[in-house]
Protein backbone atom coordinates (compact mmCIF):
# COMPACT_ATOMS: atom_id res chain seq x y z
CA UNK A 1 0.00 0.00 0.00
CA UNK A 2 1.30 3.29 -1.05
CA UNK A 3 0.76 5.70 1.87
CA UNK A 4 -0.74 9.65 1.73
CA UNK A 5 1.31 11.74 3.70
CA UNK A 6 -0.45 15.21 3.26
CA UNK A 7 1.93 17.99 2.89
CA UNK A 8 0.55 21.12 5.38
CA UNK A 9 2.83 24.10 4.13
CA UNK A 10 0.53 25.27 1.80
CA UNK A 11 -2.23 26.11 4.97
CA UNK A 12 0.10 27.59 6.96
CA UNK A 13 1.01 30.15 3.88
CA UNK A 14 -2.43 30.87 3.75
CA UNK A 15 -2.12 31.35 7.86
CA UNK A 16 0.95 33.63 7.51
CA UNK A 17 -0.74 36.07 5.01
CA UNK A 18 -2.88 37.61 7.25
CA UNK A 19 -0.76 37.04 10.11
CA UNK A 20 -3.51 35.75 12.74
CA UNK A 21 -4.31 32.04 13.47
CA UNK A 22 -6.83 31.24 10.71
CA UNK A 23 -6.75 28.69 8.86
CA UNK A 24 -5.59 27.11 12.10
CA UNK A 25 -2.47 24.51 11.31
CA UNK A 26 -2.94 22.60 14.09
CA UNK A 27 -6.56 22.15 13.59
CA UNK A 28 -5.73 21.24 9.83
CA UNK A 29 -3.24 18.43 10.34
CA UNK A 30 -5.80 16.29 13.07
CA UNK A 31 -8.57 16.71 10.55
CA UNK A 32 -6.41 15.47 7.42
CA UNK A 33 -5.79 12.46 9.81
CA UNK A 34 -9.52 11.95 10.32
CA UNK A 35 -10.16 12.65 6.47
CA UNK A 36 -7.97 9.80 5.77
CA UNK A 37 -4.04 10.89 5.30
CA UNK A 38 -1.62 8.21 6.44
CA UNK A 39 0.63 10.69 7.62
CA UNK A 40 1.41 14.26 8.00
CA UNK A 41 4.29 16.66 6.30
CA UNK A 42 5.76 19.63 7.07
CA UNK A 43 8.72 21.56 5.42
CA UNK A 44 9.84 24.27 7.78
CA UNK A 45 12.44 26.75 5.82
CA UNK A 46 14.90 28.77 7.39
CA UNK A 47 12.68 32.14 7.14
CA UNK A 48 9.55 30.39 7.98
CA UNK A 49 7.52 31.75 5.24
CA UNK A 50 5.51 28.63 5.15
CA UNK A 51 5.27 26.68 8.08
CA UNK A 52 6.99 27.73 11.31
CA UNK A 53 9.45 25.92 13.64
CA UNK A 54 7.35 26.50 16.55
CA UNK A 55 4.21 24.92 14.13
CA UNK A 56 6.40 22.29 14.25
CA UNK A 57 7.18 21.04 17.57
CA UNK A 58 3.15 22.10 18.34
CA UNK A 59 2.11 19.76 15.89
CA UNK A 60 3.81 16.24 17.09
CA UNK A 61 1.78 15.38 20.13
CA UNK A 62 -0.95 16.02 18.20
CA UNK A 63 0.01 13.67 15.11
CA UNK A 64 -1.23 9.81 15.62
CA UNK A 65 -0.13 8.88 11.92
CA UNK A 66 2.92 9.40 10.45
CA UNK A 67 5.12 12.91 10.92
CA UNK A 68 7.66 13.54 7.94
CA UNK A 69 9.70 17.11 8.43
CA UNK A 70 11.75 17.48 5.14
CA UNK A 71 14.19 20.60 4.74
CA UNK A 72 17.39 21.06 4.08
CA UNK A 73 20.04 19.33 7.60
CA UNK A 74 21.49 23.00 8.90
CA UNK A 75 21.84 23.31 12.38
CA UNK A 76 18.69 25.04 13.09
CA UNK A 77 16.54 22.02 11.06
CA UNK A 78 18.93 19.65 12.90
CA UNK A 79 18.28 20.87 16.51
CA UNK A 80 14.41 21.01 15.70
CA UNK A 81 14.12 17.57 14.60
CA UNK A 82 16.16 15.91 17.22
CA UNK A 83 14.35 17.69 19.46
CA UNK A 84 10.97 16.67 17.82
CA UNK A 85 11.94 13.24 16.94
CA UNK A 86 8.97 12.66 13.59
CA UNK A 87 9.23 9.16 12.22
CA UNK A 88 10.84 10.64 9.61
CA UNK A 89 12.78 13.20 8.06
CA UNK A 90 13.58 13.94 4.29
CA UNK A 91 16.94 15.53 3.69
CA UNK A 92 16.24 17.77 0.52
CA UNK A 93 18.84 20.41 -0.53
CA UNK A 94 17.06 23.50 -0.80
CA UNK A 95 18.67 26.58 -1.05
CA UNK A 96 17.32 29.35 1.41
CA UNK A 97 15.87 31.53 -1.65
CA UNK A 98 14.64 28.32 -3.25
CA UNK A 99 10.62 29.09 -4.08
CA UNK A 100 10.52 25.19 -3.50
CA UNK A 101 12.34 22.48 -3.91
CA UNK A 102 14.20 22.26 -7.33
CA UNK A 103 16.66 19.11 -7.39
CA UNK A 104 17.48 15.93 -5.40
CA UNK A 105 20.59 15.64 -3.72
CA UNK A 106 24.18 14.54 -5.40
CA UNK A 107 24.94 12.19 -3.08
CA UNK A 108 28.32 11.65 -4.60
CA UNK A 109 29.35 15.14 -3.95
CA UNK A 110 27.69 15.22 -0.27
CA UNK A 111 28.41 11.51 1.29
CA UNK A 112 30.88 12.37 3.83
CA UNK A 113 28.03 14.83 4.88
CA UNK A 114 24.75 12.61 4.25
CA UNK A 115 26.49 9.83 5.75
CA UNK A 116 27.10 11.65 9.24
CA UNK A 117 23.52 13.04 9.54
CA UNK A 118 22.05 9.68 8.55
CA UNK A 119 23.58 7.68 10.84
CA UNK A 120 22.51 10.94 13.48
CA UNK A 121 19.17 10.52 12.98
CA UNK A 122 19.84 6.79 13.16
CA UNK A 123 20.79 6.85 16.75
CA UNK A 124 18.12 8.71 17.87
CA UNK A 125 15.80 5.99 16.31
CA UNK A 126 14.61 8.54 13.34
CA UNK A 127 14.00 7.21 9.72
CA UNK A 128 15.87 8.76 6.81
CA UNK A 129 15.11 9.31 3.35
CA UNK A 130 17.55 11.12 0.95
CA UNK A 131 15.59 13.32 -1.84
CA UNK A 132 17.26 12.43 -5.18
CA UNK A 133 16.48 12.68 -8.78
CA UNK A 134 16.01 9.55 -10.62
CA UNK A 135 19.76 8.66 -11.28
CA UNK A 136 20.69 5.59 -10.85
CA UNK A 137 24.38 6.93 -9.64
CA UNK A 138 22.46 9.16 -6.70
CA UNK A 139 20.46 6.41 -5.64
CA UNK A 140 23.01 3.82 -5.24
CA UNK A 141 25.17 6.61 -3.48
CA UNK A 142 22.01 6.88 -1.38
CA UNK A 143 22.71 3.20 -0.39
CA UNK A 144 26.04 3.40 0.81
CA UNK A 145 25.08 6.29 2.83
CA UNK A 146 23.11 4.09 4.74
CA UNK A 147 19.51 6.11 4.15
CA UNK A 148 16.41 4.40 4.55
CA UNK A 149 15.06 5.22 1.85
CA UNK A 150 15.38 7.99 -1.30
CA UNK A 151 12.60 10.25 -1.79
CA UNK A 152 12.33 10.38 -6.27
CA UNK A 153 11.68 13.86 -6.72
CA UNK A 154 8.74 13.37 -9.65
CA UNK A 155 8.32 17.18 -11.02
CA UNK A 156 10.44 16.09 -14.12
CA UNK A 157 7.82 13.11 -14.27
CA UNK A 158 4.67 15.61 -13.77
CA UNK A 159 6.34 18.07 -16.28
CA UNK A 160 6.24 15.70 -19.05
CA UNK A 161 3.40 13.45 -17.78
CA UNK A 162 0.48 15.48 -20.17
CA UNK A 163 3.11 14.86 -23.41
CA UNK A 164 3.95 11.30 -23.11
CA UNK A 165 3.28 9.47 -19.64
CA UNK A 166 5.52 6.37 -20.76
CA UNK A 167 8.17 8.59 -21.76
CA UNK A 168 7.79 10.38 -18.81
CA UNK A 169 7.47 7.42 -16.15
CA UNK A 170 10.50 5.22 -17.70
CA UNK A 171 13.48 7.11 -15.77
CA UNK A 172 11.71 6.61 -12.43
CA UNK A 173 10.64 3.06 -13.32
CA UNK A 174 14.20 2.22 -13.44
CA UNK A 175 15.25 4.21 -10.45
CA UNK A 176 13.01 2.48 -7.95
CA UNK A 177 13.50 -0.83 -9.54
CA UNK A 178 17.26 -0.19 -8.44
CA UNK A 179 16.37 1.23 -4.91
CA UNK A 180 14.38 -1.49 -4.40
CA UNK A 181 17.18 -3.90 -5.05
CA UNK A 182 19.70 -1.86 -3.51
CA UNK A 183 16.93 -2.39 -0.12
CA UNK A 184 16.02 1.41 -0.06
CA UNK A 185 12.64 1.99 0.40
CA UNK A 186 11.16 4.66 -2.15
CA UNK A 187 8.92 7.19 -1.26
CA UNK A 188 8.14 10.27 -3.91
CA UNK A 189 6.79 13.76 -4.06
CA UNK A 190 6.54 17.06 -6.11
CA UNK A 191 4.01 18.43 -8.25
CA UNK A 192 2.02 14.85 -8.04
CA UNK A 193 -1.48 15.81 -8.66
CA UNK A 194 -4.91 14.22 -9.19
CA UNK A 195 -4.06 13.72 -13.30
CA UNK A 196 -1.15 12.29 -12.34
CA UNK A 197 -1.16 10.05 -9.67
CA UNK A 198 -3.33 7.24 -10.26
CA UNK A 199 -0.05 6.15 -13.34
CA UNK A 200 2.46 6.86 -11.37
CA UNK A 201 1.19 4.53 -8.24
CA UNK A 202 0.12 2.11 -11.34
CA UNK A 203 3.81 1.49 -13.16
CA UNK A 204 5.53 1.85 -9.38
CA UNK A 205 3.47 0.73 -6.92
CA UNK A 206 5.86 -0.37 -4.09
CA UNK A 207 6.31 3.53 -3.49
CA UNK A 208 5.83 3.36 -0.05
CA UNK A 209 4.85 7.04 0.32
CA UNK A 210 3.84 10.30 -1.74
CA UNK A 211 3.86 13.57 0.18
CA UNK A 212 1.52 15.86 -1.92
CA UNK A 213 0.85 19.48 -0.77
CA UNK A 214 0.19 22.00 -3.35
CA UNK A 215 -1.93 19.83 -5.92
CA UNK A 216 -4.30 19.07 -3.03
CA UNK A 217 -4.94 21.66 -1.00
CA UNK A 218 -5.53 23.36 -4.79
CA UNK A 219 -7.87 20.81 -5.11
CA UNK A 220 -9.73 21.33 -1.97
CA UNK A 221 -10.36 25.02 -2.47
CA UNK A 222 -13.11 22.85 -5.06
CA UNK A 223 -13.65 19.99 -3.39
CA UNK A 224 -13.18 20.76 0.29
CA UNK A 225 -10.65 19.03 2.02
CA UNK A 226 -12.17 15.80 2.83
CA UNK A 227 -12.97 14.85 -0.90
CA UNK A 228 -9.71 15.79 -1.65
CA UNK A 229 -8.14 13.51 0.35
CA UNK A 230 -10.51 11.11 -0.24
CA UNK A 231 -9.42 11.66 -4.01
CA UNK A 232 -6.00 10.76 -3.80
CA UNK A 233 -6.29 7.99 -1.84
CA UNK A 234 -8.97 6.88 -4.44
CA UNK A 235 -5.29 7.32 -6.81
CA UNK A 236 -3.52 4.90 -4.86
CA UNK A 237 -5.89 1.87 -4.81
N1 LIG B 1 8.74 16.54 -1.42
C1 LIG B 1 9.59 17.56 -1.17
C2 LIG B 1 10.98 17.21 -0.78
C3 LIG B 1 9.18 18.89 -1.25
O1 LIG B 1 10.04 19.87 -1.00
C4 LIG B 1 7.84 19.16 -1.57
C5 LIG B 1 7.37 20.59 -1.62
O2 LIG B 1 7.55 21.18 -0.39
C6 LIG B 1 6.98 18.09 -1.82
C7 LIG B 1 7.45 16.79 -1.75
C8 LIG B 1 5.54 18.28 -2.17
O3 LIG B 1 5.45 18.88 -3.43
P1 LIG B 1 4.05 19.48 -3.91
O4 LIG B 1 3.74 20.64 -3.00
O5 LIG B 1 4.32 19.91 -5.32
O6 LIG B 1 3.04 18.40 -3.79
Amino acid sequence: MTKLSVNINKIATLRNARGGNVPDVLKAAVDCEAFGADGITVHPRPDERHIRYDDVVQLKPLITTEFNIEGNPEKRFMDLVLAVKPHQVTLVPDSHDALTSSAGWDTQTHFAFLSDIVETLRSQGIRSSIFVDSDITHIEFAAKIGADRIELYTEPYAANYAADRQAAIASFVKAATVAKSLGLGVNAGHDLSLENLTFFHEQIPWVEEVSIGHALIADALYLGLKKAIQSYKNCLK
